[in-house]
């Protein structure tokens, strides 16, 4: 097992396109770092240079202590899983399973004891004598993983894994990539699209945003205090309402009057902007005390919850997150007010956080 340092990677493909840009990144050993953003980011890029299947431009990869750079694939002792998998057709399941150790050469006896351990890992033991074509598609990329951890490699690189998968049998499997990841202790990056993935699998996530690392923190640290307005509005479905704020007589004020508790260090003499959760505010009866006037636009009944869009007199309408019981219909008139907690603050030029 080992940590993966990134230095300064840089990779500009030969058509000009500039996928990275120095990027740095320190992930421990034995940890399960996600790297998370929008297609095109450079996910892939970065993933693919740490396993050695493109060369960075510029830049060091260390797996453990050893500097990976002119080390082929195979060498840097790393598994990997790609969101399009390919199991042998002829072979059984546990054949599948079993030929990554057969080709390093492993004893029979324990191709068969680690097969039996994954397959047990992975609840394939129904489905060893079965041939992919019986198995459906979720089974299939399971034993595609089961495939890749059935090695005890230093590291594994995911690069959306679970693409194919319907909703339910996807929460299913994150759930068993991350009891194995613990399991066995062996560091993981594992790449993706998809916040939710994100914040329920990381120990640390970070933040890429057109080949840049935007930040990269604990799943609580991004949700509470994203470090740029490109996190914010990234981070959270859905995402968190950036309003424009001024800062008069120790609060802030948003459009409409709307009252919010500054945070501590706050300059002045810029334009700044507030990311405000939706669950960090409320719309309540018109008048109710603290509250500015607004106007519901829209409300989204989703069962557990209640999403209603509002106009309050700002530059945009903002979403708030209620519970199911608390209940106005579009072109209704509330009161909308901030239900309390001290919120991020950016500069709006510099799109960072300030306070
Ligand atoms: N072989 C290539 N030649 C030129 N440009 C490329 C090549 N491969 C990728 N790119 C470009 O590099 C950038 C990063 O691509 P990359 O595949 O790393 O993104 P990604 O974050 O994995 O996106 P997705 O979520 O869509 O998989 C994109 O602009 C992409 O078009
Ligand atoms: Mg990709």
């Amino acid at each position: 097992m080992a940590g993966i340092e990134v230095t300064s990677l840089h990779k500009r493909y030969p058509d000009g396109t500039v996928a990275v840009e120095h990027v740095d990144l320190s992930i421990g050993d034995g940890e399960l770092f996600v790297m998370l953003g929008p297609s095109g980011c450079g996910k892939t890029t970065t993933l693919r240079a740490m396993a050695g299947l493109e060369r960075q431009t510029s830049g060091d990869i260390r797996i453990g202590r050893t500097l990976v750079n002119d080390l082929p694939p195979a060498e840097r002792d790393i598994a990997m899983v790609f969101q399009f998998y390919a199991l042998y057709p002829h072979l059984r399941t546990r054949d599948n399973l079993a030929f990554p150790l057969r080709a390093e050469g492993k004893p029979e006896k324990e191709v068969r004891e680690r097969v039996a351990e994954v397959a047990r890992m992975m609840q394939l033991e129904r489905l060893l004598d079965r041939k992919p074509q019986r198995l459906s598609g979720g089974e299939q990329q399971r034993v595609a993983l089961a495939r890749a951890l059935v090695r005890r490699p230093r590291a594994f690189l995911m690069d959306e894994p679970l693409t194919n998968l319907d909703a339910e049998l996807r929460a299913d499997v994150r759930t068993e990539i991350k009891h194995l990841q613990a399991e066995l202790g062996t560091t993981m990056v594992y790449v993706t699209h998809d916040q939710v993935e994100a914040m329920s699998l990381g120990h640390r996530i970070a933040i890429l945003n057109k080949g840049r690392v935007e930040q990269v923190g604990t799943p609580l640290e991004v949700y509470d205090r994203p470090a740029t307005l490109f996190c914010a509005a990234f981070i959270g479905s859905p995402p968190m309402n950036l309003i424009q704020v001024q800062v008069a007589e120790g609060t802030l004020r948003g459009p409409g009057g709307l009252v919010l508790t500054p945070p501590d260090g706050l300059p002045r003499d810029r334009a700044l902007v507030a990311g405000v959760r939706p669950e960090a505010l409320e719309v309540t009866a018109p008048g109710a005390e603290r509250t500015v006037p607004a106007r519901v636009v829209s409300a989204e009944a989703l069962g557990d919850e209640i999403i209603y869009v509002v106009d309050h007199g700002g530059a945009n309408d903002v979403r708030v997150r209620m519970p199911p019981t608390i209940q106005f219909a579009a072109d209704e008139q509330v009161g909308l007010r901030h239900a309390g907690g001290t919120p991020p603050v950016y500069d709006t030029s510099t799109e960072e956080l300030v306070a």
